[in-house]
């Protein structure tokens, strides 16, 4: 998978993809990552790539055509078009699986004072990261890299890691314990040490599906649950949590 990136701060990206999982894919050449700087797209003495508003206003706005240009030079193989903006749609592992199946994604980073609303129309796709407001898009690349860059296959070591993590199945993460057995009185859950696969199945089965009743319940209604499942969603309403 190959990501380009377009920015106003290309060094921003060097340190964060050089570590851990995503750096090891990157030398593995399993994932490509070419950040373009948009100022070298601005024409100009200055190169400019910021002015006034027109109407007035505080601020400096992007401008549209080094972004445009910026664009149109990096485009050239196709890909997907991300523009990074708190107005986008929300981000989740529904949206990073899917963008996983592109070959290749082209993200606009934007400036938090604001661009010119014809970059919107570069765009396939905006996508927000949460609901508050960075200074640049730059963070919000890096989160979509990452969340997308681990779900290409041979990125994480063992595949049924991205199959039983938070958010993959619609429900979040069990609870996971290593030595020691015994942590300052604090003991890890007997049936994790019985040796009996069935029963930590199920057990880690009820765990995700509490832990998401109660921290997320927006993810599940309790509805779309049967047998086993059904009956614990039951027991915890019953029991007014
Ligand atoms: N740019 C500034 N804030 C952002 C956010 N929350 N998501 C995506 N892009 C942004």
């Amino acid at each position: 998978m190959r990501f380009d990136i377009l920015t106003l701060f290309p060094d921003f990206f060097i340190s964060p993809l050089e570590q851990s999982i995503i750096g090891k894919a990157i030398a593995k050449g399993l994932i490509e990552v070419h950040a373009h700087n948009i100022r070298d797209y601005a024409r100009g003495k200055h190169r400019t790539t910021d002015d006034y508003p027109y109407g007035g206003g505080h601020g400096m706005v992007m401008k549209v055509e080094p972004v445009t240009l910026a664009l149109e030079a990096v485009k050239g193989g196709g890909g997907k078009v991300v523009l990074t903006t708190p107005q986008g749609v929300p981000f989740n592992h529904a949206l990073a699986e899917a963008l996983s199946k592109e070959d290749r994604l082209i993200i606009i980073c934007g400036r938090y004072e604001g661009f010119d609303e014809r970059i919107r129309g570069l765009a396939d796709l905006e996508v927000s990261i949460g609901d508050y407001v960075l200074t640049g898009g730059e963070i919000p690349a890096l989160v979509i890299m990452d969340a997308v860059g681990r779900l290409i296959p041979g990125v994480l070591g063992e595949p049924e890691s991205a199959v039983s993590e938070s958010y993959a199945g619609g429900l979040l993460e069990y609870p996971q314990y290593t030595r020691p057995e015994e942590f300052r009185g604090k003991k890890v859950p007997e049936v994790l040490l019985s040796g009996n696969h069935a029963e930590i199945e199920k057990w880690r089965r009820a765990e995700s599906i509490k832990r998401t009743y109660l921290k997320r319940p927006d993810l599940i209604s309790g509805e779309e649950f049967t047998g086993n499942d059904r009956k614990i969603i039951e027991e915890l309403k019953k029991s007014g949590k």
